[in-house]
């Protein structure tokens, strides 16, 4: 595992617009590399705020947007168009903007689709769509993540994966149903740390003293099932991207 970097913006603003930038160049970087990207986004406010401004950025059109696979780590399974799916905001905040091949996004399954209520079998169904793509680079059905973005919970949350459950635990599966979530909605879909592991690069982005104490944790060892982020680690790099506040807790020499 590598060691994770730290980057401490001055304000949560400042963040957004810096991952934005960084997020931006990754794209452009890996099209160069192998022509296409892929990118896995995160639901909740700071991963949001992001795609706000790689919208706003005159960079924005440096990227071949037609040429970028998107996936997410994981969704409130909630109908589809909901305000409250990660994919409702990613798509008002950016994808809705950029001309990306509807072909190469793959959003989780809405609840009341095709799988009616079933979220154990929307999640079936989102392990296939990543098994037919998945990469020779891994040893995981899971395709080649260039980078994948992810948010921060009080309790030490990653995706939907919450402590002390048997989620963050799951070893088999690459995405799981789940069930009973403290955050609401109280049902969604996720990735697990093994899927989540097999991307290049995982960035962790989070702002606010109310995540002072994971975001301490995380980096100070703590068990994922514990701190479930404590487990989100990238396979070339993990990287926090954090406001002061956010690190204000970080062990010295963490
Ligand atoms: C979700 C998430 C979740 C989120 C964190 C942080 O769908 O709710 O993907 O893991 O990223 O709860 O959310 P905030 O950035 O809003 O604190």
């Amino acid at each position: 595992m590598t060691r994770p970097e730290v980057v401490v913006h001055a304000t949560g603003e400042l963040l957004a617009a810096a991952a934005a930038a960084r997020l931006i160049t990754k794209i452009v970087d890996a099209q160069a590399a192998h022509g296409v990207a892929s990118v896995v986004l995160t639901g909740g406010r700071t991963g949001i705020g992001v795609l706000e401004q790689v919208n706003d950025s005159p960079a924005r059109d440096a990227v071949d947007w037609a040429n970028v696979d998107v996936y997410w780590g994981d969704e409130r399974f909630l109908p589809y168009g909901d305000p409250d799916r990660n994919e409702t905001q990613a798509r008002h905040a950016l994808l809705d903007h950029v001309p990306v091949n509807p072909e190469r996004v793959h959003p989780m399954a809405p609840s009341g689709g095709k799988f009616g209520p079933d979220a154990d079998a929307a999640a079936a169904h989102y392990a296939e769509v990543l098994a037919t793509t998945a990469s020779r680079e891994t040893d995981i059905a899971v395709p080649h993540f260039d980078v994948l973005l992810l948010g921060i919970g009080e309790e030490g949350h990653t995706a939907s994966l919450f402590p002390e459950t048997p989620y963050v635990q799951e070893s088999g599966r690459t995405v799981v149903g789940v069930h009973d979530c403290p955050k609401p909605p109280p049902t969604r879909i996720s990735l697990t740390l093994p899927a989540i592991q097999a991307a290049s690069e995982v960035w962790l982005m989070t702002t606010g003293s109310a995540k002072a104490k994971p975001v301490a944790a995380a980096l100070g060892g703590a068990k994922p099932v514990d701190i479930p982020a404590a487990g989100a680690h990238g396979r070339d790099l993990t990287l926090w991207l954090l406001d002061p506040t956010a690190a204000s807790a970080i062990p010295t020499g963490g």
